[in-house]
């Protein structure tokens, strides 16, 4: 448990990133298609597309058109004007964007629209064919066939986003080739994304003597050394993209004699790990696009940068280059893209805005320079202005001062990225009236504060509005009225102390992503909530109140914690998608509604600390004829609420849960036993506080996860069950996989859908001092068994138990001795065995537990001599420890265990009991983190930009998708 407490307000940026990210049709087909003069086609060529045809699958009856005589008017078939011959056969699929980030992402039901199936070698009888476009579709579960080797005339091959598996060396056949793209898709697992297709040899590319495009991005070679050598073999190469192929050799020099021609080199995602210089590319000193990000590439940035005097684009981000970019980047003057984020320039923005090639100020477009330690303030005022830049991004750094006004004059900016630097200052109208393209404000976690006429109408309307901890308040901002096309509003934490004016409701009813809490906001929610096309929206820690209202059915992630709410919640909820719904600590009301069973996807449920009464039963019985298949939830939580009756049945259906608050409620009955044979995958139990009698079941202890198990306050009877050795969860060390960080983490763990890295953060007692824990929880192994009534000795099974943190017996009838064994259990940091009958000695083992910090063996009937040991001996308040038990003798007590017992001064004094429990769970933990956005993390930025991108530049489709990335 050597974790140090971590600050609650810096968890705000680590823990989920939720992208929007919006697609656009990539590939439109152009209706013009050539026919004929005969006006058909070619009848073998005909019943070749037939065939093919037959073989596919095509659930969205894409191919519709494909009937009648004239396969030159099907759709996606193009017949040479001249001979009508099918020349070209363009069936790429719908949906999917290919960026060169690799991170591409398809729709969620992409399969219901692309064809799958099997490609049929009919395809052979179109051999005049020159263009083949089968990319995105849903070829997810056969090889690119080898016979397409021996369509001799192409030239234009893409068979990217479809096809797993080996590439076929046959494609070497295909010497006429130009382009061709083999752009691989991704799946991921253990916590990676991987390519779906692979080659352990490349050879046959050197083959391809014309090829001037080469794409096999994501597709893994990691087994290829000699890949550069053949890749000098294509001199007409122009552009090559080798993106994320888990490629690891980089040669330091080479005879690059071939590549002459060879303008844009996409090398990003590799695992080079060698220093920046020597390598083989700084040769090519005419590229124009050039990307070398996320290599592991270290040392000084070279002064070879200097020398791609054509350079247009160039990514040098997440590599760990160190000191200034070089003076004689002042050559660079076409340079229009430069993204340097994340290496460690450790300098200040005057130097760099200095050393940035003047000669290109007017053509830079983008500029990132996040996460780079960059320091100083910016500069008050610049020679020149930047006139085309549309996109800065300082994020992550250390700036102080002001924001400039000159910002203001940026007329082509959208995007203005300035979060977590220590910016102060006021941003008023003068920075912001000129930026009439701006569709990203940025300015996160500074001590900004906006300041604007309650009367400004802002000139731009901003789809980011991400403007958490700056100070907006304590009047709501009414410049936000006027921002009707906000995708994404972060204002939590901005001081705002008011109440929410209606036209909120209005102005933020397109927003997805919504984020007001940490705030004094009053008002209640309005029925119009259901209109609200938010995917998630966090309004906690507010003072909003009023009953809770039905939500959208667009709604996945709801936060309404520590608010006022009152009343029942909504016998409706009107989310059939929820997924995280958080309630705790307002005053809601009534019984559960049986509506939450309803919730099919609801992982995570806190209803915990409201005035909640009743019984969950009736949620089941209400329920039983749907013939339920189970629910999804992970992560129950009903703590501090006055629920009664039995232990819920409904959870029963609940194959998954792994983590079950129901402490400090009025539940009763005994445990049942199907605890241990339908919950297997929990983790985590506390009932503690509770009217739970009987005795505790064999089963539960057979459950492999629990690791906590907290029974304490009820009236349990009977002996601890020696099946207890079964309890693999506080027997073995965590196995890393296992399921707890599950409840408290949906990340893209099992499944693309997964939406949100979601973290409780527990208040733990230890030793009088309250300190945060934040995942901690997931380390804890816990047995509380105190303030029960149960009888019998401790078995000497506990001490299987290896992994045991914290053990508390106290406040039982356990009699007989302490288990000589108990020093086999080296891990745990608490013991509390006190106001039991426990007789006979103090096993000497006991002084074995080096991990001890807090013992309590007070008020029993142990006798004779104290053993002695270092650790025992650093314990504090040493005489507490062993009070009340009248026969033993020895140091620290001041009895002598050769002489006769004297009274000890002041033994009544004292209960050394549920205090002295370290771990003990306080009473005010929170979801800090629970569900706000991610607005600062790099590769955030970096995926969304692919996004940006596609949607204003090209005509899109719009859709949500959710990707989990690594912490910043
Ligand atoms: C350049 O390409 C030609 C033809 O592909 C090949 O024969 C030659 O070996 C290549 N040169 C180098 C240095 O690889
Ligand atoms: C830059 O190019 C010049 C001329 O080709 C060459 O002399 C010099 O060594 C190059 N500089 C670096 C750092 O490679
Ligand atoms: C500014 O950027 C636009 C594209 O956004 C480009 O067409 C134009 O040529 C650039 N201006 C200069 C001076 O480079
Ligand atoms: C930033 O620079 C300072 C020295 O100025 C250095 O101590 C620190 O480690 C750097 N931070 C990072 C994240 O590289």
């Amino acid at each position: 448990m050597a974790k140090a407490p971590i600050d609650m307000f810096q968890l705000s940026c680590i823990q989920i990133a939720i992208a929007l990210l919006l697609f656009n049709q990539v590939k439109s087909t152009t209706e013009t298609f050539s026919l004929h003069p005969s006006g058909s086609c070619v009848t073998s060529e005909r019943s070749a597309l037939l065939t093919f045809r037959a073989g596919l699958s095509d659930p969205a009856n894409l191919l519709s058109s494909w009937k009648g005589d004239n396969c030159c008017r099907w759709k996606g078939v193009y017949c040479s004007k001249r001979t009508g011959h099918v020349i070209r056969l363009d069936l790429a699929g719908p949906y999917c964007e290919i960026g060169y980030w690799g991170m591409e992402v398809v729709l969620d039901d992409w399969g219901t629209h692309a064809l799958a199936g099997n490609i049929s070698s009919s395809l052979l009888g179109l051999q005049h064919l020159w263009y083949l476009d089968l990319s995105c579709n849903g070829f997810d579960k056969i090889q690119i066939p080898e016979f397409l080797g021996s369509l001799h005339k192409l030239r234009y091959l893409d068979l990217s986003m479809s096809f797993i598996g080996k590439i076929p060396p046959q494609l070497g056949n295909l010497s006429n080739l130009r382009y061709l793209s083999l752009h691989s898709s991704l799946y991921y697992s253990s916590l990676a994304y991987h390519g779906t297709t692979y080659s352990t040899d490349i050879t046959w590319l050197s083959r391809l003597t014309s090829l001037v495009h080469l794409d096999m991005t994501n597709v893994n070679l990691s087994t290829i050394v000699q890949w550069l050598p053949v890749v000098n073999m294509l001199q007409t190469l122009k552009v090559l993209h080798l993106h994320f192929c888990q490629l690891r050799s980089s040669p330091d020099s080479m005879q690059l004699s071939n590549l002459t021609s060879l303008e844009t080199l996409y090398l990003g995602g590799n695992k080079f790990h060698k220093p920046i210089r020597p390598n083989w590319f700084w040769d090519l000193t005419s590229l124009k696009y050039f990307d070398i990000s996320g290599n592991g590439f270290h040392g000084p940035f070279p002064d070879e940068i200097g020398n791609m005097t054509s350079i247009v684009e160039l990514y040098l981000y997440d590599n760990d280059l160190v000191g200034m970019i070089p003076s004689n980047m002042k050559n660079l003057c076409t340079l229009e893209i430069f993204d340097s984020s994340n290496n460690n320039i450790d300098g200040t923005t005057t130097e760099i805005f200095h050393r940035l090639p003047s000669c290109s100020w007017n053509k830079l477009q983008d500029l990132f320079l996040g996460e780079s330690n960059l320091t100083g303030s910016l500069p008050t005022t610049l020679i020149e202005t930047l006139s085309n830049l549309t996109w800065l991004d300082l994020a992550g750094n250390r700036l102080t001062g002001h924001v400039p006004v000159w910002l203001g004059e940026l007329t082509k900016l959208r995007m203005l990225n300035l979060c977590y630097n220590n910016l102060d200052g006021v941003i008023h109208e003068g920075h912001l009236s000129g930026l009439h393209m701006l569709e990203g404000l940025r300015l996160s976690d500074n001590s900004i504060a906006i300041t604007v006429s309650p009367t400004w109408v802002p000139p731009f309307s901003l789809a980011m509005i991400h403007l958490r901890s700056c100070q907006l308040g304590p009047k709501f901002p009414t410049w936000l009225r006027w921002q009707t096309q906000v995708v994404s509003l972060d204002v939590s934490n901005t001081s705002i102390n008011d109440m929410l004016p209606n036209w909120f409701w209005i102005a933020a009813s397109s927003v997805e992503y919504l984020n007001i809490g940490n705030n004094q906001i009053t008002g209640v929610l309005p029925s119009r909530m259901e209109f609200m096309k938010a995917k998630v929206m966090d309004f906690s820690l507010n003072q909003l109140g009023g009953p809770i209202p039905k939500f959208s059915v667009n709604l996945l992630m709801l936060d309404l914690s520590q608010n006022n709410f009152i009343g029942p919640l909504p016998l409706d909820f009107g989310a059939p998608g929820l997924i995280a719904l958080l309630l705790y600590n307002n005053m809601i009301s009534g019984s559960i509604p049986s509506s939450l069973c309803m919730l099919q996807s609801l992982q995570m449920l806190d209803l915990s600390r409201n005035n909640l009464n009743g019984s969950i039963t009736d949620c089941l019985v209400n329920n039983s004829s749907t013939n339920m298949s189970g629910l999804s939830i992970l992560n129950l939580s009903l703590r501090n609420n006055n629920l009664s009756g039995e232990f819920p049945a409904i959870l029963q259906k609940c194959p998954q849960l792994t983590f079950l608050d129901l402490r400090d409620n009025q539940f009763s009955g005994i445990l049942p036993a199907w605890i241990g044979e339908k919950l297997l995958s929990l983790s985590f139990l506390r009932l503690r506080s509770n009217m739970f009698h009987g005795h505790i079941p064999v089963e539960l202890m057979k459950l492999p996860n629990l690791q906590y198990l907290d029974l304490a306050y009820n009236n349990i009877s009977g002996s601890i069950p020696l099946s207890i050795v079964n309890c693999t969860g506080m027997a073995q060390a965590r196995d890393e996989s296992s399921g707890l960080e599950y409840a408290f983490t949906f990340g893209a763990m099992y499944d693309e859908n997964e939406l949100v890295d979601y973290t409780e953060n527990f208040m733990v007692l230890t030793k009088g001092q309250e300190r945060l824990y934040t995942e901690e929880i997931i380390y804890m192994v816990n047995l509380d068994l105190s303030s029960n009534s149960l009888t019998g000795g401790i078995p000497e099974e506990i001490s299987t138990l290896l992994e045991l943190k914290s053990l508390n017996l106290s406040w039982n009838n356990f009699n007989r001795k302490i288990p000589d064994n108990i020093g086999r259990l080296m891990q745990v940091e608490s013991l509390d065995l006190s106001h039991n009958e426990l007789s006979g000695e103090i096993p000497s083992s006991l002084s074995a537990l080096t991990s001890l910090s807090r013992l309590n063996l007070s008020y029993n009937n142990l006798s004779g001599k104290i053993p002695t040991g270092d650790q025992l001996q650093t314990l504090e308040d040493p005489t507490s420890i062993y009070i009340g038990n009248p026969g033993l003798c020895g140091s620290p007590l001041s009895r002598k265990c050769s002489s006769q017992p004297d009274p000890i001064p002041g033994e009544n004094h004292g209960d050394a009991s549920s205090d002295a429990v370290s771990f003990l769970l306080g009473t005010s933990y929170g979801y800090v983190v629970g569900l706000w956005l991610v607005f600062c993390t790099f590769l955030f930025k970096r995926k969304w930009r692919a996004s940006w991108y596609s949607l204003y530049d090209r005509a899109y489709l719009q859709v949500a998708v959710y990707l989990r990335f690594p912490e910043r």
